[in-house]
C-alpha cells in the first residue's frame, strides 16, 4: 500500500513515536514539501559573435565561444544545464546569430538564452526569438524557480520613431558610451508578467533571476543601468532567497541589496574596464565588488572566460573561469548575509594588482 506523507503526518510521527530519524531522506525531502538538491550550471555570455563579410568573422569573438563551449563540454558530472547570458551577436545579423547558434549547439545538455542588446536592435529580436524562443519566461529546477527576463528594452519613442534605419537604430545601442544611446527598462508589461508568475511561487522558495543589463543602477553612462531595476527589485524582494545573474558588463560584480544577492558574469569576448576608470567618480561599482585585475591588453583572452555556478541549498556560487588569470569564486556567506569573493574579499590577503604569469 502506498501511504501518502505529508508535513503534518511527519511532524506527528517524530512528535510521538520519534520515527523521524528513521525516514529515508528522500521521504523526508516529500515530506517537508520541497524537492531541492545541490546542482551545477553552466553560464556562458557575451560572445558578440561579428560578421566582416560574407562567411569571415571575427576569429578572436569566435575562439572565446569556441573556447567556452569546449570547456563546458569536459565538465564532470555533467552541469544539468546551460545558460546563454545574451550578446551573441555583435550587430543583431541574421548571419551572427545562425553562427554563434551554430557554435552554441555543439553544447552537450539543455541550452536557454538571454536577450542581449546586441541581439534585439536590428529587427527588435524577430530572428532571435526564431531560433532560441521566448524573450522572457520562467521555469522550476530541482525546487528553485527561475525567471529569464529581457531587460534591453527601451521606450518606444527611441525604439520606433527616432531613427531612419534598423541598422543605425542598432549602432547607436551598441556604443558602451554613446550619449544616443537609452536607458535599458524591463517594461510594465513585462514586469505584470513577472509579478503574475511570482504571486504562483511560494515565498520560500529559491529564486533565480537572468537578466542582461543589471538589475540594480550601477553606471548610466554605460548603460551598466535598468532604469526599471527598483520596481523589480520590488516584485524580488518578498522572496527569502534571491539570486539576480546577469551579463552586458563583461567583468565580475557582486552585490547585496535587502534579500537579493546579485552576481556579473565575464564575457568571452572582451572585458570591460570598471566604470570608475573613465568615469574620474567612485561609487560606480557595487560596494562590495572586490574588482578583476585590469585586463592585460598583451594576452587577448585575459580577463575573459565563463562561469560554473553551483547552486547549493538555493544559494548561488559563480566559479569564474577566468583563461588567463586566477580562478575567482564569489559564494553566498550565509552568516555575513552576502556574496563574498572566497579569497579576496579580505584586502590584507589581496595582491594588487593579482598577478598575471
Ligand atoms: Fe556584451
Ligand atoms: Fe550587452
Amino acid at each position: 500500500m502506498t501511504r501518502l506523507i505529508t508535513r503534518r503526518s511527519v511532524i506527528a510521527a517524530g512528535a510521538t513515536a520519534g520515527t523521524l530519524t528513521t525516514l529515508p531522506i528522500s521521504m523526508v525531502r516529500l515530506a517537508f514539501g520541497g524537492t531541492r538538491e545541490d546542482f551545477s550550471f553552466t553560464y556562458i555570455s557575451d560572445a558578440h559573435i561579428q560578421q566582416i563579410k560574407g562567411a569571415s568573422f571575427v576569429r578572436n569573438w569566435d575562439m572565446g565561444l569556441k573556447r567556452a563551449v569546449a570547456e563546458a563540454n569536459l565538465i564532470t558530472p555533467e552541469a544539468d544545464f546551460v545558460m546563454f547570458g545574451g550578446d551573441l551577436a555583435q550587430l543583431g545579423k541574421k548571419e551572427e546569430l545562425d553562427h554563434g547558434g551554430e557554435m552554441l549547439s555543439h553544447l552537450k545538455g539543455k541550452l536557454r538564452c538571454v536577450m542581449g542588446e546586441h541581439d534585439y536592435y536590428f529587427d527588435l529580436g524577430d530572428y532571435w526569438s526564431k531560433l532560441f524562443g521566448p524573450q522572457w519566461y520562467s521555469f522550476d529546477h530541482k525546487g528553485v524557480h527561475f525567471v529569464v527576463l529581457n531587460s534591453i528594452l527601451t521606450t518606444d519613442e527611441w525604439t520606433f520613431h527616432r531613427w531612419p534605419t534598423a541598422e543605425q537604430r542598432m549602432l547607436e545601442m551598441a556604443g558602451l558610451d554613446n550619449p544616443n544611446g537609452s536607458p535599458f527598462m524591463v517594461g510594465d508589461k513585462q514586469r505584470a508578467w513577472l509579478k503574475d508568475d511570482l504571486d504562483k511561487v511560494s515565498k520560500d522558495t529559491p529564486l533565480i533571476v537572468f537578466s542582461h543589463s543589471p538589475l540594480q543602477k550601477i553606471y548610466k553612462g554605460w548603460n551598466f543601468w535598468t532604469d526599471d531595476a527598483e520596481q523589480v527589485q520590488a516584485l524580488l524582494q518578498p522572496f527569502k532567497n534571491v539570486s539576480v545573474i546577469y551579463g552586458h558588463v563583461h567583468q565580475i560584480q557582486y552585490n547585496q541589496i535587502g534579500n537579493i544577492s546579485f552576481n556579473a558574469v565575464m564575457a568571452t569576448a572582451w572585458p570591460w574596464p570598471y566604470p570608475d576608470t573613465y568615469a574620474q567618480a567612485g561609487a560606480h561599482v557595487p560596494v562590495l565588488t572586490v574588482p578583476m585585475n585590469r585586463a592585460d591588453p598583451f594576452f587577448e583572452r585575459d580577463a575573459t572566460g565563463w562561469q560554473m555556478i553551483d547552486v547549493n541549498s538555493g544559494r548561488v556560487t559563480a566559479r569564474y573561469q577566468l583563461w588567463d588569470n586566477q580562478e575567482r569564486v564569489v559564494a553566498y556567506d550565509p552568516k555575513l548575509g552576502k556574496p563574498v569573493d572566497k579569497k579576496y574579499q579580505e584586502a590584507i590577503i589581496r595582491k594588487a594588482p593579482q598577478q598575471h604569469y
